[in-house]
């Protein structure tokens, strides 16, 4: 594959709509970008939304089957369809950053950090259909929701509002969470099931440190006071309160601390 920009190949992963072949493109543009052979950022015209499978069916959220807490079988392939579905958008998310935010002035650093982030839910996705098949099932076997690129679209006008919504509500929510469901699969026997949850917990507290370092950096240059911004962006584009409990610990080793969102909590 060659691409003439770095934008360019962002926005031809977005239009990829095979799940494997987009893991693959994330992962050969992210080494092409490290090793300096892909040139300029570029720009480039990212569609509203992504290319996806023809499977799974998406679902309004509201529609979806309520996931159970149980440690069974079914109820651990369902879990690790819903994680697959969601560190598919998040491939589609991070370049989607890249490719719509370009000529910001943003320095290289930006994009080096946001094309790691790529390859790393390319990774992620990859492990878990990998757990998928082991279980006999694959992503796609399930429906999924829709509610995921929502946050794209309302956060498309503006990177500081994305940045806020994206790593710094999503991915830090996933934070809060992902213990309790790596607890779950070891409860379970679930070895394998609970290491992979592991790595992408690890790696996804290095998105939401990528996110608070942007973010701060974009305040400052506009002029804004980042914890306030922080309140008032996720308030305009992000509907409802945040979820407590809070995994303060992890969210802090990102650099987020409990003054920004501890008052948007219900
Ligand atoms: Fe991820
Ligand atoms: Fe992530």
């Amino acid at each position: 594959m060659t691409w003439s920009c770095l934008a360019e190949a962002a926005q031809g992963v977005l239009c990829t709509a095979d799940p494997r072949a987009k893991v693959a493109e994330s992962q050969a543009i992210a080494r092409a970008w490290q090793s300096g052979g892909l040139g300029a950022i570029g720009s480039a015209h990212p569609p509203v939304r992504p290319s996806r499978p023809a499977r799974p069916r998406l679902r309004p959220a509201k529609a979806m089957p309520r996931r159970r807490k149980g440690i069974g079988r079914a109820n651990r392939i369902a879990l690790l369809h819903a994680l697959a579905h969601i560190e598919l958008n998040a491939i589609d998310l991070a370049w989607d950053l890249i490719a719509r935010f370009t000529g910001q002035g943003f320095p290289q650093a930006f994009y080096d950090d946001w094309v790691r982030v790529a390859a790393d839910e390319a990774r992620h996705f990859a492990l878990l259909s990998a757990r998928l098949g082991d279980f006999g099932s694959a992503y796609g076997a399930l429906p999924a929701h829709d509610g995921l690129w929502e946050a794209a679209c309302r956060t498309a006008h503006d990177p500081l509002a994305r940045l806020a919504v994206v790593p710094l509500v999503l991915e830090a929510r996933g934070l809060d969470v992902t213990p309790g469901m790596i607890a779950r699969m070891q409860r379970a026997g679930d070895a394998r099931s609970a290491e992979i949850l592991g790595v992408i917990y690890r790696d996804e507290i290095g998105h939401v440190a990528a996110g608070q370092r942007w973010f701060v950096e974009l305040c400052a240059r506009r002029g804004l006071a980042p914890q306030p911004t922080y309140q008032s962006l996720v308030r305009a584009h992000f509907p409802g309160a945040l979820k407590a409990p809070f995994n303060s610990e992890a969210r802090a080793a990102a650099g987020l601390m409990p003054s920004y969102y501890e008052a948007l909590a219900r």
